[in-house]
């Protein structure tokens, strides 16, 4: 299987699944706990936090972990809203995932001046369905995705491919690939290759 749809969802890296082993099996309490059970894992905890902001170049207490992208996103506005009080004006573009798109009314309510502005990029395959085309590459074991990434069931382009104004119904010709680390070139040139083979099977006869 060659996978290009990580914008939608990605693996956990084996060497990140065998550090976390201890705390999904054994050590699994609650850092924030007042018995030691839980209460001996803040110094791991804060052990984390210092590697991560190593990393990157940051300090400790500068690393806020989150549960996931949308309480990640919200925390990420509102922090720096209020951070920064006296700044009224956001920008922002139409291509933001939804937890996003929705942050931005109730900032707006408070008196903030929200621009919005469009940058994303897709493959378009005129004359051709991407559904059809999905299918044909889901056969030949590639997984990649029409843009919309948390709703790939539904039958709307996403609000992304309309954000980019494609031309009328352009955007049931678009394809959207996305690489993680772990895609190598060959991935990628197996990709070209099933295309050439889709483009030929679905392609309108002249
Ligand atoms: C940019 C971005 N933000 C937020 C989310 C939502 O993430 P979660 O389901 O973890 O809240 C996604 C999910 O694809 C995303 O791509």
């Amino acid at each position: 299987m060659i996978y290009l749809d990580h914008n939608a969802t990605t693996q956990v890296l084996p060497e990140v699944f065998e550090a976390m082993r201890p705390y999904f099996c054994e050590e699994w309490g609650n850092p924030s706990s007042s018995y030691r059970f839980g209460s001996k894992l803040k110094r791991v905890l804060e052990e984390a936090r210092g590697s991560v902001a190593e990393l990157i170049g940051a300090q400790s207490r500068e690393i806020i972990f989150t549960s996931c992208g949308t309480e990640s996103n919200n925390a990420a506005i509102h922090a720096a809203l209020r951070a920064r009080p006296e700044r009224k004006h956001i920008v922002t573009s139409q291509v933001e995932h939804s937890s996003v798109l929705t942050a931005i009314p109730g900032i707006e309510r408070n008196g903030h001046k929200t621009e919005r502005l469009a940058n994303t990029s897709n493959m378009s395959f005129p004359g051709m369905e991407s559904e059809a085309m999905l299918l044909l590459l889901d056969q030949a074991g590639i997984c990649a995705s029409s843009g919309s990434a948390c709703l790939a069931d539904s039958d709307e382009p996403s609000h992304v491919v309309k954000a980019m104004k494609p031309d009328s119904g352009a955007s049931r010709h678009m394809i959207r690939f996305s690489l993680g680390t772990q895609n190598t070139r060959l991935d990628v040139d197996q990709t070209f290759a099933a295309l050439r083979n889709i483009i030929a099977t679905l392609r309108p006869n002249p």
